[in-house]
């Protein structure tokens, strides 16, 4: 049995230590994300790798990895353990030699969010907390009521009242209070911040604790193994970018690895797909800022990307400029069009936000930040399912 790995939770800006042993939320000087840091060097890789076949098929197969004690009940549907799907007639369709999707609809709750729900709230129920609240344009909301119901506890979310219904009507049906607000997730958390007594609900926003962004760095770790587990990497990620939370998860995972052994400095270019209507992270990372300016109107249908303002900006920024990567935006028929490939070239129903980040690919080709012989892996970061049809193109009358 691997002793558990020593972490201490630190500011990702001012470097402050805050204990792990009890709740925590952001840094109490300056109020940024608390990222956990562990202890790793290549005799501690060598061990969790050989460790890795006694654990689930699942994001838990990292478990070694993850500030998770040994004595921890688990709450689990099985979430990570997803499919690199080779995407070839979409490559060919956009001249590239080699795509794949990593198909994250095929987790619980049909997203990428159950990776991070899954870790944070076993990790907040082993701290002691059992009320939970949070802002969510709609697939988090979902995945943290599936988890609070699995884990017998209470959830309220506040989500935007045009999240398509099929987000309202999960959520109640796992039991949440589910609080419509009129206006964006930014809107949501303000509402949140009102009525939820933080020594009663336990915020579970992007960022705003430090344990989902570890369930989210799995993905890290799962494309390490899907690359074959022997230092391989893509050449570029494309994701969907709106707190931010799987770019910067992938990037500490990949920081993490290297520690371990298993891979070496080289990484993967990184590029975050936002839309036009609200794009503040490829605005900062084109003007040179080091922090994002919040988007006064946000708009777009992609609602995972309607985040007119992220905590993890800075952290983000970081990630893009350090792996030499990119930052892209795409209109809404564009997102469009991208949903339609993954559906007649993949085979897959995607979330606007998947569509957004394939036909990023095709404006990263054209702007010469991929190249055709780039290797390259698009997130669709969840399904299409509990969308509003009105995210759909209208067939013709
Ligand atoms: C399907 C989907 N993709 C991407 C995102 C953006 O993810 P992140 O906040 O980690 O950048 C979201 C967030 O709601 C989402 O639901």
């Amino acid at each position: 049995m691997l002793p558990a790995i020593p972490f201490t939770l630190q500011c990702s800006r001012c470097k402050r230590s805050h204990p792990s042993t009890q709740l925590q939320r952001v840094c109490d000087d300056c109020g940024r994300p608390l990222l956990v840091r562990f202890a790793l060097d290549h005799a501690t890789g060598t061990r969790v790798r050989e460790r890795l076949d006694s654990h689930p098929r699942s994001l838990w197969r990292f478990r070694d990895l993850l500030p998770i004690g040994p004595s921890t009940v688990i709450y689990s549907l099985g979430e990570g353990a997803t499919p690199l799907i080779s995407a070839d007639r979409l490559a060919a369709r956009l001249g590239l030699s080699k795509l794949w999707i990593k198909d994250e609809s095929q987790n619980p709750t049909g997203s990428f969010k159950a990776r991070g729900m899954s870790v944070a709230i076993t990790k907040a129920v082993e701290l002691g907390a059992r009320r939970f609240c949070l802002p969510s344009a709609g697939n988090a909301a979902g995945a943290a009521a599936a988890y609070a119901a699995l884990a017998g506890c209470a959830l309220r979310a506040h989500m935007p009242d045009d999240s398509g219904d099929g987000f309202f009507d999960e959520c109640r049906a796992y039991g949440a209070e589910v609080v419509p607000v009129r206006g964006t997730i930014a809107d949501c958390a303000r509402r949140l911040k009102e009525e939820c007594d933080p020594s009663v609900w336990f915020d579970l926003s992007t960022l705003r604790e430090p344990y989902r962004l570890e369930g989210k760095k799995t993905l890290g770790y799962e494309l390490w193994e899907d690359f074959g587990g022997d230092g391989a990497l893509p050449d570029a990620i494309v994701y969907p970018t709106g707190g931010g939370t799987g770019l910067i998860g992938m990037w500490k995972a990949f920081a993490e690895m290297q520690e371990l052994g298993w891979i070496g400095p080289q990484r993967p270019r990184m590029m975050c797909v936002q839309a036009e209507g609200c794009a503040p992270i490829v605005r900062a990372f084109t003007s040179g800022a080091e922090t994002a300016t919040p988007i006064e109107k946000p708009q777009t249908a992609a609602l995972g990307l309607r985040v007119p303002a992220a905590i993890g900006d800075l952290l983000m920024l970081r990630a893009l400029r350090e792996s030499g990567g990119a930052a892209l935006t795409v209109t809404e028929a564009e997102w469009g069009e991208g949903q339609t490939w993954l559906a007649s070239d993949v085979g897959l129903f995607a979330s606007p936000e998947g569509g957004a980040a394939s036909y990023a690919v095709k404006k990263a080709l054209e702007a010469g930040v991929i190249n055709t012989a780039d290797s390259v892996v698009v997130f669709n970061t969840g399904s299409g399912f509990k969308y509003s049809r009105s995210t759909w193109p209208k067939p013709q009358l």
